[in-house]
């Protein structure tokens, strides 16, 4: 909870810093009043380590990437569909695996924000908020309305959206190629409090030509554009 409260913060201050100039003296600021502040060159470099934030049309991006989690949204109405850079990653992913004898199953792709009200609703109503809560994004928070995230299954269907997909031929082979294709596993195991959500070996997010740095990192997609 608190990493989630400095997170808000953290955006907060950045936004706030990026609708401001970059004065620093305080001094020159103030009018006739004269305060004694002085930013240190520290501060200055505080400043240039933010991470570079913009909100267009309610949509954050990130170091240019395209962000939702719990605790930042996307609009309701923000409608695009399953991209077809995302159709075109994921064809080129299933055959290069049919190559190899896997079976891949596309499980899930573009949700609405009511489509995603509706399964979110499901889920507390049969297991209690909190436990959905560890798996279903709330409506307006979900990865799968930015039409750049996946769900994928094999043709073991015992292992569709369970965890067990995680020991399948399919996702030992895409652990470590999903990122040539553009995609990262979103939600990792072990990462479940700077994530908010469950290990998901099924869920890919595509952010293209980023996907290798941030596999390479080990870092889930918070932490590697420092917002963690
Ligand atoms: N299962 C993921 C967190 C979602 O609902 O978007
Ligand atoms: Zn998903």
């Amino acid at each position: 909870m608190i990493r989630k409260l400095i997170l808000g913060m953290t955006i907060s201050a950045a936004l706030l810093m990026q609708g401001c100039g970059s004065t620093l003296n305080a001094e020159q600021t103030a009018g006739h009043q004269t305060f004694p502040k002085q930013y240190s060159p520290a501060s200055i470099g505080d400043l240039a380590a933010l991470p570079d934030i913009e909100v267009i049309d309610g949509v954050t991006y990130v170091e240019g990437i395209l962000v939702v989690n719990k605790e930042i949204p996307l609009p309701r109405d923000y409608n695009p569909g399953l991209q077809q850079e995302v159709i075109d990653a994921y064809s080129r992913m299933f055959a290069d695996g049919a190559g190899r004898g896997l079976d891949f199953v596309l499980v899930s792709d573009f949700r609405s924000y009511d489509y995603q009200a509706g399964l979110y609703n499901n889920y507390v109503a049969r297991d209690g908020r909190e436990e959905a809560d560890k798996f279903s994004a709330k409506p307006g928070h979900s990865e799968h309305q930015t039409g750049l995230a996946i769900d994928v299954g094999s043709s073991d269907s015992a292992t569709t959206l369970s965890v067990k997909f995680g020991e399948t031929p399919e996702y030992q082979w895409m652990k470590d190629a999903a990122h040539e294709y553009g995609f990262i596993i979103r939600y990792l195991e072990g990462k479940e409090d700077i994530t908010g959500y469950q290990y998901e070996p099924w869920h890919l997010r595509y952010v293209g030509d980023e996907a290798e740095a941030i596999y390479e990192s080990g870092l889930t997609l918070e932490e590697y554009l420092g917002i963690e």
